[in-house]
């Protein structure tokens, strides 16, 4: 039994536990996203109500989450959402937590975007539907927007997500993101698909050992999705169309030659706000630039 005690009591013995296992800013952070997800008030306003008296079944609470976190379990988890570019999205066991790598994917994606007046959008293998959501929100011209997922586990999230932000436009297809082919040309396609040799998956981070293995892991040292979906999305994008995909640590050189062999031009490697090269880009020649001994 925990006995009463205050709030702001309570934040700093959380904090304090939440120490052994992370830097004290982020055990500060975490305490306080624990408490406002128990009791609705964000930092300030736990500043504010600090010295308002916690039940013991509140107290108890928290002490069963702070329980699982210290196991390892992903905060996100805890939480139940997550936000990616701005936009609050709902995350749980069997769904992938967005990650901010991936908003530099969803960057040049928007970038690709200006190009095309009413682009046919499609991304693939979308897990909890961060880059769909955020793609139908920032690109209201967008014409259509495929989002394909495969796993029993991550689709309810994909559909929660794509209808608490009431995007209309966005078609979720539960398929195989190897085997589908879109109905009609698309513009342009973004995946980050699972990308982790299995090398990479024995060592993985605890928190990450509790996310999805499909969605992490893939076959020829990881570069197995990349190989077959560079071949298959030249032949779904429309002429000039774009494709990016977001890349694992040192993947971007193999991916770029992939992408090479399956005919893409204008292939670039974008670094992310470390320096990691995160994102591999080319695009379908444009007719206008075919040469004449290729028309
Ligand atoms: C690395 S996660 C990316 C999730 C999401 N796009 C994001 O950035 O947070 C890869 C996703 O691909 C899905 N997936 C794995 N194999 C697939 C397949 N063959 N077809 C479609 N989706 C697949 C997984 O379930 C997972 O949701």
């Amino acid at each position: 039994m925990v006995e009463a005690m205050g709030l702001w009591e309570l934040y700093q013995q959380a904090a304090r536990e939440l120490s052994a296992r992370m830097p004290e800013r982020e055990a500060s952070f975490e305490a306080f996203c624990l408490l406002e997800k128990l009791f609705g008030w964000n930092k300030n306003q736990v500043l504010l109500h600090k010295d308002q008296e916690v039940s013991p079944e509140q107290a108890e609470n928290l002490a069963a989450l702070l329980e699982k976190r210290k196991s390892g379990y992903p905060l996100q988890y805890l939480l139940g959402s997550w936000d990616f570019w701005g936009y609050d999205f709902q995350v749980g066991e069997g769904v992938l937590i967005p990650r901010a790598d991936t908003e530099t994917l969803c960057e040049a994606v928007l970038t690709a975007a200006k190009d095309f007046p009413a682009p046919v959008i499609c991304d693939l293998c979308s897990g909890s539907g961060c880059l769909p959501v955020v793609y139908a929100k920032e690109l209201p011209q967008a014409r259509r927007i495929y989002a394909v997922e495969l796993s029993e586990a991550a689709l309810p999230y994909l559909r929660a997500n794509v209808e608490r932000h009431g995007c209309e436009n966005v078609r979720i297809v539960p398929e195989d993101a190897l085997r589908w082919t879109p109905p009609e040309p698309l513009h342009i396609i973004s995946a980050n698909p699972p990308y982790l040799s299995a090398d990479e998956m024995a060592q993985l981070q605890k928190e990450v050992s509790f996310e999805p293995k499909m969605a992490l892991e893939a076959p020829e040292n990881g570069l197995y999705f990349y190989r077959i979906l560079s071949r298959r999305c030249y032949d779904w994008l429309a002429e000039g169309g774009f494709l990016a995909f977001e890349v694992g640590y040192r993947q971007a050189a193999a991916v770029a030659e992939l992408m090479k062999k399956a005919a893409y031009t204008d292939i670039r490697i974008i670094a992310d706000l470390c320096g990691v090269e995160r994102v591999v880009s080319g695009r379908k020649k444009a007719a206008a630039s075919l040469s004449p001994a290729t028309v």
